[in-house]
């Protein structure tokens, strides 16, 4: 059975190159494509892959018109929501790429899907050393009490901290809220020095050139630490595979899942 898929953000850095890889496998079909300047064209026509036949459109209601079975989400933090909760209504599933959607967006988008039996992948990053990263850090969690993120990404990325921090920290809330010795309210010194509290853990975002993304975690106990790191570089194509194997498998799940591990079997 061939998957049909439509993909928001086609035309992006990373949509580009997971419609590409799309177009090479034998059991997913894309069918649309979401993306503003290059709407009414084709998407082989516009990506130079001349196996890529479906339009592209300029809104995910005008896309969904195409009936798919996945929807992915590789656009903007501000278009996400509307996008993933517009895909649902349609009735597909959704694999979600997009960083910077909140814990109260999820939490909604949650509701909508769960009442419409529909699966929800999101991840933050589709990497699988960004994934490793997260299930080595949920384990050293259980026994070391203690840690700080830091979030590290190119200048121009507009939302922090980053999808990958955020989703980490959020993991790790579920397994404990670490126990910082002198608790924020009674920090001396400007606050933000202590960066912002995102699930319970404190993430310090660095926006500078020279980086792609990379998240790091840090334990630290008595006399020993313990440093955890996930660096990219600057092809997609990691974030691809990742999404591919998202798409074949979010219609096993019911409501939104966190992470590619959901998918998994580690
Ligand atoms: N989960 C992961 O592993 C992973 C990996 C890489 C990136 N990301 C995240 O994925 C998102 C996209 O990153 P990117 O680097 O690919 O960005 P990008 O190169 O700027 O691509 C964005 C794409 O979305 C389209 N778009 C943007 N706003 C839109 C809107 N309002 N309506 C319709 N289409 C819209 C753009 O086309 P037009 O401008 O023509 O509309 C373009 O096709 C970001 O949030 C990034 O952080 C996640």
């Amino acid at each position: 059975m061939v998957l049909k898929v439509c993909v928001a953000g086609a035309t992006g850095w990373a949509g580009s190159e997971l419609a590409r890889s799309i177009a090479g496998t034998e059991d997913l079909a894309l069918v649309a494509a979401v993306a503003r300047k290059h709407a009414g064209q084709v998407l082989g026509d516009v990506l130079g892959e001349p196996r890529l036949t479906g339009h592209i459109y300029a809104s995910a209601e005008e896309a969904l018109a195409h009936p798919c079975d996945v929807f992915v989400e590789y656009t903007k933090p501000d278009g996400a929501k509307t996008n993933i909760l517009t895909a649902l209504e349609h009735g597909a599933h959704v694999v979600v790429g997009t960083s910077g959607l909140t814990e109260s967006d999820l939490a909604q988008i949650d509701v909508l899907a769960r009442k419409q039996h529909r699966g929800v992948l999101a991840c933050g990053n589709f990497a699988l050393t960004a994934v490793l990263l997260q299930k080595f850090a949920e384990a050293a969690a259980r026994l070391i009490p203690q840690w700080e993120i830091i979030d590290y990404a190119r200048d121009d990325k507009v939302d922090a901290p980053s999808g990958t921090a955020r989703e980490l920290a959020f993991r790790l809330s579920t397994v404990r809220r670490p126990e910082p010795s002198v608790p924020l309210a009674n920090a001396v010194g400007p606050p933000e020095t202590r960066g912002a509290t995102v699930s319970g853990s404190q993430i310090h975002s660095i926006r500078l050139p020279g980086y792609v993304i990379s998240a790091e975690i840090i334990f630290g106990m008595p006399d020993q630490r313990l440093t955890i790191r996930h660096d990219s570089g600057n092809s997609a194509r990691p974030y691809a595979d990742g999404a591919l194997l998202a798409i074949r498998k979010v219609s096993t799940l019911v409501g939104v899942h966190r992470g590619l591990d959901s998918v998994l079997d580690l």
